[in-house]
């Protein structure tokens, strides 16, 4: 079995080629693109010379078939033990198939969704030569203002875990040991999210409990679902970078959470220890990261270089090491490495498994899914059959560029749809389309609004495709405002003085704060990134052949000076309530704390309506359920979809709780005037919260409830939980 001959290997192995297999380094057998220069510095010979040597036991971010068979032969055949490497690589929405990045396809709150796109990408990715995916991140997002949220579930711990959860699903399939099954490495861990104002690659300062309840879950949902690795964050939390805290990385981690993998620096984290103040030189980075838990070293090469002598000294124990070994090995195995170390580089696969109809596909029925229908009076969808001259105007109108998203190296641009190739396929009459551009990204304010301005009094209705650029969110990209950069507000604003009805399609890998022009338009699309399909998806949603059904995973406030801001609040003592003055109480001078498009906010083409809100029971007693009953019915004269959300508020606590928070949801398609009962089962574990010593307590007492179309309003009912019968006897 697997465990003997781990067992067999490690009782054979150096300290070198024990260090060599907890080493990680970029792989410069297959050449790309790469967006961070360091990966891919390695020359071939050297790196070839280093796994001769078994000095490395993982190569990441190349992919091709062809140049990971030379590098696994050097491995199996020319090392002295003939381990094979683990190949890993950043597929986070896809490798050659774009899909829409993970933010966007969190606003289908749709797990099902998450599961079937990770599945083509590992499809995908295990074609192209690669074992694990650096995938799902599973970081909540509390910060608008950094520019990783692109690459979660959003600002809801509910949501991310149930979404990271069936990505691993995805990811890894049913069987690990076949040839398209994905290592899945949920990240970072832990509460890389709750940067200090959203700047990348901050400090986090937050108690215990917040960690607890709002940072750790989702890794909890991702280890419950199967997933085999994770990897420490660069953030240092209160004081101790992750890469060192042996507490996060050993107690909770492995003690708690029972978490049975193993764990991968980010790059270069063990070494950038000392830029933290944490370690006095590198090789007290080496000694620090590995005695606290990572049993991978990425990209320093620091483990290589100083494990061997740490232990020989006396400052790492041995038995370290080989716990470290064993847990990667134990990855390799579960893989089948050891039975058949090429499966996942076989040349026919990558010929027809890559960039196919079905994959395609799936993306654009993925990035419809995805888009968000924040506002819209009345001019959505666009008939083709009144044949409206169009003004498809701004810098994302033709721009294939901007269309994936941050992380999609592998993938070709050129084979993107952008929006006017998307609406001229679909337009019955394409000579009704007029394209211009407006106005640069960013940058100054150009003379290209004329143009648009002239463009849009001669048209009927203007589509105004503005937002972000792709290199403006993602890792490296926070931003202190939120905004529409100013040279694209100005067009927008311009735009708007013509009075002509416009749509405005959004491009952007956050929430945003919208303003003027922007804000006032008669419509606004949240398209996010959504990949390869993008153009085509977009023209469904404008058309109406498909009912958008997007909601928001994360907040847009009013204003950038929000941030962080998230649903899941607390009150405070002066809370504004909207039933008097505001004055002395928590707002800001020239805004409510409240969002201009809340979480969980979308609208439909149709018109939903909840009533008849049903709790079989007002009491909730310590061992039983509820059940929540309410019926949603379409009103309008179009089918569509609907996301019905269930959130609760503990009145009184013993540590104060969030206004509200989301407990279930449920997606229901109606056509018009049908009707559904949705139902929801909650019990006392769903109340639970962290209180005092870090425990996870429900306290007894009354609870409100909200059955809604998002994290504002709802049907609202009210439920007491009984404390648990004491004990006969
Ligand atoms: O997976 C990533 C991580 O999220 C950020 N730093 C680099 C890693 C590997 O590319």
């Amino acid at each position: 079995g697997d465990v003997e001959r781990v067992d067999a290997l490690i009782a054979k192995m150096t300290l070198e080629e024990k260090a060599g297999q907890m080493t990680c380094l970029a792989d410069s057998f297959r050449p790309f693109n790469p967006p961070n220069p360091q990966v891919g510095i390695q020359d071939e010979k050297r790196l070839a010379q280093e796994i001769r040597r078994g000095r490395v036991g993982c190569l990441f971010n190349g992919i091709g078939v062809a140049g990971g068979r030379r590098a696994q032969e050097i491995a199996v055949k020319d090392s002295r033990l003939g381990i094979p490497l683990l190949f890993a690589g950043d597929v986070i929405h896809g490798l050659k198939t774009i899909f829409p990045v993970p933010l966007a396809e969190a606003s289908s709150f749709d797990p099902a969704l998450c599961e079937r796109t990770a599945r083509a990408q590992a499809i995908e990715a295990t074609a192209a030569g690669l074992h694990l995916t650096f995938a799902p991140m599973v970081d909540v997002a509390r910060d608008q203002r950094w520019g990783r949220v692109v690459e979660g579930a959003g600002e809801d711990v509910t949501l991310t875990g149930i979404l990271s959860a069936a990505r691993i699903r995805g990811y890894q399939g049913r069987d690990l040991r076949r040839d398209d099954a994905l290592l899945a490495c949920p990240k970072h861990f832990a509460a890389y999210g709750a940067v200090a104002a959203g700047l990348e690659y901050g400090n986090v300062d937050i108690s215990e409990e917040t960690l607890r309840e709002t940072h750790l879950p989702p890794f909890g949902k991702a280890f419950a679902a199967g997933a085999l690795t994770t990897m420490a964050a660069f953030n240092e939390i209160n004081g101790v970078p992750a890469t060192a805290d042996s507490e996060l990385l050993t107690d909770i981690l492995r003690g708690e959470m029972q978490f049975r993998g193993f764990v991968f620096s980010d790059y270069t984290a063990d070494e950038e220890l000392v830029a933290h103040g944490f370690a006095e030189d590198d090789r007290d980075a080496a000694r620090l990261a590995v005695l606290a838990g990572v049993d991978m070293s990425m990209q320093s090469g620091l483990y290589i270089r100083y494990l061997p002598d740490l232990v020989k000294s006396g400052a790492v124990p041995m038995g370290t090491i080989d716990v470290a070994v064993r847990r990667i090995l134990y990855v390799k195995a579960a893989i089948g490495l050891f039975d058949n170390p090429y499966r996942s580089l076989n040349e026919e696969a990558e010929k027809t498994r890559i960039f196919t109809p079905a994959h395609r596909a799936l993306s654009r029925e993925a990035a419809t899914r995805s888009v968000v229908l924040l506002k819209n009076e009345g001019v959505l969808p666009i008939d083709p059959a009144r044949g409206q001259a169009i003004a498809l105007i701004g810098p994302f109108a033709q721009d294939t560029a901007n269309l994936y998203g941050p992380w999609a190296f592998y993938g070709d641009p050129d084979k993107g749809v952008d929006i006017a190739t998307g609406l001229r396929a679909a337009l019955p009459d394409p000579t009704k389309l007029t394209v211009t551009r407006g106005s640069d990204i960013s940058g100054p304010i150009d003379g290209g609004i004329a143009e648009a301005v002239a463009a849009a009094k001669a048209a009927d209705i203007v589509l105004l495709a503005i937002g972000e650029s792709q290199a403006m969110s993602g890792e490296a990209q926070s931003r202190t405002v939120i905004e529409i950069p100013p040279a694209q507000q100005a067009l927008a604003d311009a735009v708007a003085a013509t009075g002509k009805p416009v749509v405005i399609l959004l491009r952007h890998g956050r929430a945003l704060a919208l303003h003027d022009g922007v804000a006032n338009a008669q419509a606004i699309l949240a398209t996010w990134f959504l990949g390869s399909e993008a153009g085509h998806a977009i023209a469904d949603i404008l058309l109406g052949k498909v009912d958008p059904s997007g909601k928001l995973p994360v907040s847009f406030p009013w204003e950038s000076g929000q941030e962080p801001f998230y649903y899941d609040r607390k009150s405070t003592g002066r809370p504004v309530l909207g039933n008097g003055s505001s004055e002395y109480k928590a707002r800001y001078a020239t805004t409510d704390n409240s969002a201009r498009f809340p979480f969980g906010h979308g609208l439909t083409y149709t018109d939903f309506v909840l009533d008849q809100l049903k709790l079989s029971d007002s009491a909730l007693r310590w061992d039983a359920a509820i059940e929540v009953t309410a019926r949603i019915t379409n009103k309008g004269n179009r089918k569509g979809s609907e996301v019905v959300q269930l959130y609760t508020r503990d009145r009184v606590a013993s540590r104060t709780r969030p206004i509200r928070e989301l407990k279930r949801m449920a997606r229901v398609t109606l056509g018009p005037g049908e009707s559904k009962t949705v139902r929801f089962s909650l019990s006392r574990v769903d109340l639970e919260f962290v209180g005092a010593r870090s425990q996870r307590i429900a306290e007894p007492g009354a609870f409100d409830l909200w059955v809604g179309q998002s994290s504002v309003g709802g049907l609202k009912g009210e439920f007491t939980l009984y404390a648990a019968e004491p004990a006969k006897g």
